[in-house]
């Protein structure tokens, strides 16, 4: 089998946020695992509490490196990004994945209806699901590397406003829908006016995944479309090992298929 991305040089830099748990975790685990890939910036708001990161900092050492990011706070980020500046190290792929949709300390859950609607929690899904990735990408945007590059954000399919037949959801998917336009809007930023790289932005689906995220709206999905996160996230480097620039600014789903916005 190819080894998880494998469209990348040799010495490469992968920056995976939201890498405690669910998805993230996982795809740490695999860019670990392909030894072109030099070092990994794993971060979550604490991952001294994630033993998955843990457990893979004691077998992978310096490759690895852990810090603590909240995306609703840019001092958070920009710290990380220019300490992690400091090794000299070039990303190649930047993977936005940390996203919120149900948070038991903040009362939130996703709304059945407009009664449901809590602004203060529609605004932290703004924060968390769209503004976060696009802090993250414009902080690290100064640490890609020359030639290819990949910022690739973890979007849903209930963020494209074409493919919303069921409703509900409101602040979630009005969060995502607000992640795609600025995936799109800085796609063409960096297809048409940045010219000392080549970078290319993209959205992805993952699919319904067991995790954390999607446990309490499972009950109704068959067995056969819940991706385990190792699968779900090999499915994604897949896509991004394939990606070139007529793929710039689009929205995949985990199959390849292309997403309308
Ligand atoms: N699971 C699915 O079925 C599914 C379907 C469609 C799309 N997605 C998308 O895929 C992505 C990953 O989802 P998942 O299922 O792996 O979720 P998950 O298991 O709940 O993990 C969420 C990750 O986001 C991090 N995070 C949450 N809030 C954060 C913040 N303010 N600052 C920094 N990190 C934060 C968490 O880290 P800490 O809490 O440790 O900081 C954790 O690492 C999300 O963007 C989600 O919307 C998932």
């Amino acid at each position: 089998m190819t080894p998880p991305l494998s469209s990348l040089p040799d010495q490469s830099g992968v920056f995976v946020q939201g890498a405690s748990r669910g998805l993230g975790l996982a795809f740490v685990e695999l860019a670990l695992s392909n030894p072109k890939i030099a070092r990994v910036l794993a971060t979550s708001r604490d991952p001294q509490r994630s033993d998955g990161l843990q457990a893979l900092k004691e077998e992978h050492g310096e490759r690895l490196v852990l810090a603590s990011l909240d995306v609703s706070d840019e001092e958070s980020i920009a710290e990380v990004v220019e300490d992690f500046g400091k090794l000299d190290q070039p990303l190649h792929l930047v993977l936005n994945v940390a996203g919120v949709l149900h948070d038991e300390s903040r009362q939130m859950m996703p709304e059945k209806r407009v009664e449901d609607l809590r602004p203060e929690n529609a605004v932290y899904s703004f924060r968390v699901n769209a503004l976060g990735p696009l802090l993250v990408a414009r902080h690290a945007l100064e640490l890609l590397a020359p030639g290819r590059s990949v910022i690739a954000n973890l979007s849903a399919r209930v963020g494209s406003i074409t493919d919303n037949g069921l409703g509900g959801w409101y602040s979630y998917r009005a969060a995502k829908a607000a992640q795609n336009m600025f995936t799109r809007t800085l796609s063409i930023e960096l297809g048409r006016y940045r010219k000392s790289h080549e970078a290319i932005c993209v959205a992805l689906h993952p699919g319904t995944v067991k995790t954390e995220l999607s446990a309490p709206f499972r009950k109704h999905v068959a067995e056969e479309k819940l991706f385990s996160p190792e699968r779900a996230a090999r499915q994604l480097l897949g896509i991004i090992d394939g990606l070139s620039k007529k793929d710039q600014g689009k929205f995949f789903a985990w199959n390849g298929e292309e997403i309308p916005f």
